[in-house]
């Protein structure tokens, strides 16, 4: 987990409108923090802002008190679980869960354990041999989930 500090962000996209105007909000080390808002007021874009997927237009983003205008989303250390689940369809649900892990090469044992850890905690573990078509939209939520965490 990361602190996220947000300093009179500002994002356009077409260099007209502001989406997002002068954002001021910290999120603490390990606070759960929920964003609400009409369809279109920008939470997707700020998420996306933080985990790097967008340019910032102004302003200053911290992470872990570190300036990360311009740090790269796999420097960033954060997690996000995509609206539409973002799952490989040709992949099992163990190996959605596994893929980042297995990226960063970590060694299969501890992979094996987050895996099981992950899964009895989404409640995922009967479905892991399971491709994502065989599962319900909330299970492919979860095996998104489980992926993050
Ligand atoms: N890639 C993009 N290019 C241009 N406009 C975008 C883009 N993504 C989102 N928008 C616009 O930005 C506004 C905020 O969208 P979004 O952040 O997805 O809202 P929310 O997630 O709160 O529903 C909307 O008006 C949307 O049309
Ligand atoms: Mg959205």
């Amino acid at each position: 987990m990361s602190k996220i500090e947000l300093h009179d962000l500002t994002k356009s996209y077409d260099g007209k409108v502001n989406i997002l105007e002068k954002i001021n909000l910290d999120v603490e080390e390990g606070e759960f923090y929920v964003l609400v808002g009409p369809s279109g007021c920008g939470k997707s874009t700020l998420l996306r802002v933080i985990a790097g997927l967008e340019k910032i237009t102004d302003g200053t983003l911290k992470i872990d008190g570190k300036i990360a205008n311009h740090m790269l989303p796999k420097d960033r250390n954060l997690s996000m679980v995509f609206q539409n689940y973002a799952l490989y369809p040709h992949m099992t649900v163990k190996d959605n869960i596994l893929f980042g892990l297995d990226v960063k090469k970590v060694p299969k044992e501890e992979q094996k354990r987050r895996l099981e850890e992950a899964a009895e905690m989404l409640g995922l573990t009967p479905y892991l041999k399971r491709k994502p078509r065989e599962l319900s939209g909330g299970q492919r939520q979860r095996v998104a989930l489980a992926r993050s965490v």
